[in-house]
């Protein structure tokens, strides 16, 4: 659907790589192209009419972005990403929070970006961090979680939807245990805000990061979504102009307040419109519409799949348009090599998700990443290709 919109697709190209970044549609890039063309100016500081203009657009995208996943807008924190938007919650919020021995639950399915500042947070304060083991199919579940709670756990920390077995976690449940259990919850939404509904307050999260760029906004920008008596307590990690209300030769000063206080420096404001761009645009086409299209087309991949014998699949149940596999014997990057012979774009590798090897018990897979604007017939092209797979070598070598 509205494949019009997006110039690359004109390419011929197959572009299954959604889970890295997606593709921008015109409007986007118009209502960016209108900032610089026709009204730059910085945000906060100017009286002139483009600044003005400006404003508006830039602090209205936080209304859109609490309408889309139900937080309050003061509570949306306009952030690079959303790596940084983790690493704000674990070094600006956690570090004056948690203590040596706190425990902090994680899994082997997750990102880098939930796993390292962990690491580096345990080495500074000396938190305790357990993985919680996936089920047969990779997928974590309560039950499973439920097993690793002490009386010293403090967080839990998990994606809602993983980068490579695209799992989609219970956050509804998940978040209601945290909460009857006074556990805080932190929600890595990179891979779910951008392909379903996310209801941050009906989720009982307590932290939800996400980024522009993989949800048809531009790269540079992401959103952090806190609840407001944490976000009244997490500190800023960045300070400067814009983010205080005075500071005087004694050293005393005073902080403006949330979410402006973390926002120091002149943030990214073409990217802010944007984003908020982007996301009507969603919203325009309906979150339930895109996940359910993405797991049709999902399904229809591994119904046209499976009779190709040399194809290892390594997340047939779960419910989100990622599909991981393997040609057996193949290195990975060889497959995303040969694929790209027929102008498919797909990921190869350990996508960052570096500690999934000892649950799957391999290092790299290749990842089909699917998006509202792929086709049956993409599909298609992905499955003729791989039935070819026997001449890789004659194509890579
Ligand atoms: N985190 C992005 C991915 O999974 C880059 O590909």
């Amino acid at each position: 659907m509205n494949r019009e919109d997006f110039t690359m697709l004109n390419n011929n190209i197959v572009y299954f790589d959604n889970g890295a970044t997606t593709l921008k549609p015109k409007c986007v890039i118009d209502k960016m192209n209108a900032y610089y063309l026709e009204h730059t100016s910085n945000i906060h500081r100017g009286d002139y009419d483009a600044a003005v203009k400006t404003n508006e657009l830039y602090d209205n995208v936080r209304n859109i972005i609490g309408n889309f996943i139900n937080a309050d807008p003061e509570c949306c924190i306009y952030t690079s990403g959303a790596t940084m938007s983790l690493n704000m919650v674990v070094f600006g919020y956690m570090k004056n929070h948690l203590k040596a021995g706190d425990e902090v639950l994680l899994n082997k399915g997750e990102h880098a970006s939930n796993i390292l500042p962990w690491i580096r947070l345990s080495e500074e304060i000396g938190i305790v961090i357990k993985y919680v083991p996936l089920d047969e199919n990779y997928a974590l579940t309560l039950d499973n979680i439920k097993k690793c709670v002490t009386d010293k756990t403090k967080v839990i920390s998990l994606a809602h939807v993983t980068n490579v077995i695209g799992d989609v976690r219970d956050v509804e449940s998940i978040g209601k245990y945290c909460h009857d259990n006074n556990i805080l919850f932190n929600v890595d939404g990179a891979q779910s805000v951008p392909h379903l509904k996310v209801d941050f307050k009906n989720s009982y999260m307590d932290f939800l990061s996400f980024s522009g760029h993989k949800m048809c906004g531009p790269t540079g920008v992401g959103v952090l979504v806190g609840r407001r008596e944490l976000l009244e307590e997490m500190m800023p990690l960045c300070y400067g102009g814009g983010m205080n209300a005075f500071f005087e030769d004694d050293n005393s000063y005073e902080l403006k307040e949330i979410p402006i206080r973390f926002e120091a420096g002149t943030p990214p404001i073409a990217e802010v419109i944007g984003l908020g761009e982007a996301i009507n645009y969603l919203m325009s086409i309906g979150m339930d519409k895109i996940h359910a299209h993405e797991v049709e087309l999902k399904k229809y991949l591994i119904e046209k799949i499976k009779d190709i014998p040399n194809i290892i699949l390594y997340n047939k149940d779960s419910d989100s348009g990622i599909f991981a596999f393997n040609v057996d014997g193949v290195f990975a990057q060889d497959v995303s090599i040969f694929l790209n012979h027929y102008n498919i774009y797909v990921r190869a590798g350990n996508h960052c998700a570096k500690l999934l090897k000892d649950e799957i018990n391999i290092k790299n897979t290749v990842r089909a990443s699917m998006y509202f604007y792929n086709t049956f017939e993409d599909v298609d092209r992905l499955v003729e290709a791989l039935k070819n797979s026997k001449d890789i070598f004659k194509i890579v070598l």
